[in-house]
């Protein structure tokens, strides 16, 4: 009994030193499928770089809004976006139209693909989490 609590003690503190060293990969295909979404209904504002049209669509490079709370990052997809924001020293306040037709899974590509393109570096997102937050919305 005491050696099987050890062994588990044991993968249990191997996997956690390797959770930290390895970033977790992302999910298979998420960033093929995500650039193909992105280059259909984003590319045209935020150009193919990411980095937007100065004082009129904003960067997707070095934004807190990209890489930070990954809530409000699906919700400007699915709801737009009309508030005056500032990335790297300059404000936008042309709105966003919602992207809320987009389904879950493409959501959470485009996203997952924003989050890691452009010297990006986030954690990937999940459908699920998509339709939690589009849930709220009805
Ligand atoms: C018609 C142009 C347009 C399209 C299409 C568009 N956006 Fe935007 N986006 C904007 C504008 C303008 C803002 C700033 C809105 C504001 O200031 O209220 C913005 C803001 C953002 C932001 C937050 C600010 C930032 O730069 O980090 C993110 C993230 C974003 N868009 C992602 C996307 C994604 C992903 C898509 C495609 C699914 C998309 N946008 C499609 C114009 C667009």
């Amino acid at each position: 009994m005491k050696s099987i609590k050890l062994l588990v003690g044991l993968v249990l503190m191997v996997e956690i030193l390797f959770s930290f060293t390895y970033p977790q990969p992302l999910p298979k295909g998420s960033m093929a499928r995500g650039k193909k979404v992105y280059e259909t209904y984003c590319l045209a504002c935020h150009q193919a770089d990411g980095s937007g049209v100065q004082r009129m669509n904003p960067p997707l490079i070095r934004s807190e809004y990209v890489s930070g709370d990954t809530k409000r990052l699906i919700n400007i997809v699915l709801q737009g976006l009309n508030e005056e924001i500032e990335i790297d020293g300059d404000t936008y306040s042309t709105p966003m139209p919602a992207q809320g037709h987009l389904n879950d899974r493409e959501i959470a590509d485009v996203l997952t693909y924003i989050r890691n393109s452009f010297g990006n570096k986030g954690k990937s997102i999940d459908p699920v989490q998509v339709n939690t937050e589009r849930k709220k919305l009805k």
